[in-house]
C-alpha cells in the first residue's frame, strides 16, 4: 500500500515505509484538506472533508496515519455536529491499513472534543470513550487540559475556527495539508468556509517541510513560524 510519490521530504527521523518518510511531529499539529480554490468546510449537512477530498484514498490513508501517531485528537464541536457518526479512530478512517497503524502506534488516539455553549449531542458515538472540554476555554487551557491527562503529541483534525484560534495563539507546530483537485467557488453569506475562519493571523510565516503527490491530490507539510 503506496500512495504517494514523494517529491519533498526534510524529515529524518524513523521513515513509514508506506508513507516515505517520517510523519511524526512534535507538539500540535493540524490536518485539513482544502478545494484548490480554499474551501475546506461546505454549508450542507453532513461532514466537509470528504466531499472536499473527492472521496479520496491517498487522504484517507494519511488521515489514519497521523491519527495512528497522535496521543491525543482534538476537534470543534462544529466538527463533531458536522459527522454524527465519526470516531477519530486511525482504523475508522481506513481499516485497511489497520496492522500498519497498529505497528506505527496508536489504533485509538484519545478525542477531545471542545464545545464552549456545551450543546453537543451527548449520545454521539464519539463520546462514548471521548472527553468533552466545556466552557469557553483559551487555547492555552485547551492545551494544558489534554497535557494534563499526559498527551503529548496532538493532532488537530479542526474544523477552521478551532484552529485559527490556536494558530492566533501561536500554538500550532505543523500543518498538514491536502490540497485537493476540485473548485467549489464561495459567495457572500454562502456558509462556506477556508482553512482560517474569524481572526487576522497576519501573515504568520510557514516554511515547506514535506510535499507528496497521488494522482491530481497534493500532500503539503508545513512548520509554522518559520519563514521559508
Ligand atoms: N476539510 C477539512 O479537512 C475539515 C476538517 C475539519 C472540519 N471540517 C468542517 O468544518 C466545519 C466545522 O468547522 P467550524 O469552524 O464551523 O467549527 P469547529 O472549529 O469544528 O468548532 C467550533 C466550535 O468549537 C468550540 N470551540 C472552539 N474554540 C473553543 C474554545 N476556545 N473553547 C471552547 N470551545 C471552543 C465552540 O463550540 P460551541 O459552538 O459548542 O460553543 C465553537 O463553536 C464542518 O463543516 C466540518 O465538516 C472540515
Amino acid at each position: 500500500m503506496n500512495f504517494f510519490e514523494v517529491l519533498f521530504d526534510e524529515t529524518s527521523g524513523a521513515p513509514v515505509a508506506e508513507y516515505g518518510g517520517d510523519p511524526r511531529w512534535s507538539g500540535v499539529a493540524v490536518n485539513f484538506v482544502e478545494s484548490v480554490d480554499g474551501v475546506v468546510a461546505l454549508a450542507t449537512e453532513g461532514e466537509s472533508g470528504a466531499v472536499v477530498s473527492g472521496g479520496s484514498r491517498a487522504d484517507h490513508f494519511l488521515m489514519g496515519l497521523l491519527r495512528s501517531c497522535a496521543d491525543a485528537v482534538l476537534i470543534g464541536a462544529g466538527t463533531l455536529r458536522a459527522a454524527q457518526r465519526d470516531l477519530w479512530f486511525a482504523d475508522s478512517i481506513f481499516p485497511e491499513a489497520r496492522d500498519l497503524y497498529a505497528r506505527v502506534g496508536r489504533l485509538r488516539p484519545r478525542l477531545y472534543v471542545v464545545s464552549g455553549s456545551g450543546q453537543v449531542d451527548p449520545a454521539h458515538p464519539a463520546l462514548r470513550d471521548g472527553v468533552l472540554l466545556t466552557g469557553k476555554l483559551s487555547p492555552r487551557e485547551i492545551l494544558e487540559r489534554i497535557g494534563a491527562d499526559g498527551h503529548q503529541r496532538i493532532l488537530c483534525e479542526g474544523g477552521p475556527r478551532l484552529f485559527t484560534e490556536l494558530a492566533a495563539a501561536g500554538l500550532v507546530d505543523e500543518i498538514f495539508l491536502t490540497l485537493s483537485p476540485h473548485l467549489f467557488g464561495r459567495f457572500a453569506g454562502d456558509g462556506r468556509k477556508a482553512l482560517t475562519d474569524g481572526r487576522d493571523l497576519g501573515g504568520q510565516p510557514l516554511r515547506l517541510r514535506s510535499l507528496r503527490r497521488s494522482g491530481s491530490h497534493l500532500f503539503l507539510r508545513y512548520a509554522v513560524g518559520s519563514a521559508s
